[in-house]
């Protein structure tokens, strides 16, 4: 609820941008379009400022350093590429700490960054590596993931062009029904796509999983891609079909069946951030505008988040 101005902000100007697109008929790309969405309303909660064109530039830097992960490039070059995206993304988040740190707060207020650093005025084991990580932390895991969970939507949209208009129909503009079967969409969308498609874990003591003996200090992946495309679980599995999470739609009852933001103590902090931001900017756009790709990914690349594995060109044009 305090950064749903900062949501609503971002989401008016990520379509004021697309009706100028669309009066243009201008090719963009929908990828790199759902990420200035998204790493614009993560600016404005953590400091509190819209996201300007120069923080964006050296912010697009964070897309190259996740593609380098898990596996960070071989090679002094390739490393040194990554090592200069790095130092270009800290003096980004050195500079908003130090604005902060001044009360150099945006329009909107302070953002998460204040509370950070009024955590470390009482607890001195916050040092400034702590914070720059923290935020560093929320910049990446805030938006990467929504903007591409937002891409994988507008995909299978094109995919199943019937599910617009299902969401649509479900109720007039601002109803709650067709909130809910917006988030039908974006829950749908995590299920086929769970950007975060697999997760890490670490058996601390031995145990026994599905009848498998597991020792102490294993590594286990669990592989939520996988869960959500079971047939024992989900129907009809590989089918686009958000009337399973709509009203009277049938769901595994069991918690782990589906969990793209993760489960138990580590699960995601953003959850309700990532939904809420998606069903507002999807609001917005779904009865506004239609997308034409001019070109599909074929499939997916599956690095440390599962994204289109090509350019996603569009034109957009407005609804009629
Ligand atoms: C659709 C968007 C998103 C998806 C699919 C997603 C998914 C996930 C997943 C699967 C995890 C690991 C959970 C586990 O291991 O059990 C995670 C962790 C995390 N996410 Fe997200 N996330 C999204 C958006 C966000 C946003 C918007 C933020 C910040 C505002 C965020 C912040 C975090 C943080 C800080 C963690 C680490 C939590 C911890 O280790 O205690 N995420 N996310």
């Amino acid at each position: 609820r305090r950064y749903e101005q900062r949501i609503a902000a971002a989401a008016r100007r990520a379509a004021d941008r697309w009706a100028g697109y669309a009066r243009t008929g201008d090719q963009i790309d929908l990828g790199a379009e759902m990420r200035h969405f998204a790493l614009d309303t993560i600016w404005r909660a953590l400091t509190g400022h819209p996201l300007d064109q120069a923080t964006e530039r050296e912010l697009d830097r964070i897309a190259t350093v996740v593609a380098a992960l898990p596996q960070l490039p071989d090679g002094e070059q390739a490393g040194a590429a990554v090592a200069e995206d790095l130092a270009r993304i800290d003096a980004v988040a050195h500079a908003a700490i130090a604005a902060a740190r001044r009360h150099e707060d945006g329009p909107d207020g302070p953002g998460v960054l204040r509370v950070l650093l009024d955590a470390a005025e009482l607890h001195p084991e916050y040092t400034e590596r702590l914070i720059r990580d923290e935020l560093v932390t929320l910049l990446v895991a805030g938006h990467e993931t929504t903007a591409t969970t937002l891409t994988w939507l507008y995909l299978l949209l094109d995919r199943e062009p019937g599910a617009r208009r299902w969401a649509l129909d479900a109720g007039p503009e601002g109803s709650p029904e067709r909130r809910e079967a917006v988030q039908a969409l974006v829950s749908e969308t995590l299920r086929l796509y769970p950007s975060a498609w697999i997760l890490p874990r670490h058996a601390l003591t031995e145990d026994t999983l599905a009848g498998h003996r597991v020792e102490a200090g294993t590594d286990l992946l669990v592989c939520p891609y996988l869960t959500h495309r079971d047939p024992a679980l989900w129907p009809d599995p590989e089918r686009f079909d958000p009337a399973r999470f709509g009203p009277g739609g049938s769901r595994p009852a069991h918690l782990g069946g589906y969990l793209p933001f993760g489960l138990g103590a580590r699960a995601c902090l953003g959850t309700q951030f990532a939904l809420r931001e998606s069903v507002a900017v999807l609001e917005l756009l779904l009865p506004a505008f239609t997308v034409r790709f001019l070109d599909r990914p074929a499939g997916a690349v599956y690095s440390i988040t599962v994204r289109p594995d090509g350019p996603t060109p569009v034109v957009l044009a407005a609804a009629v």
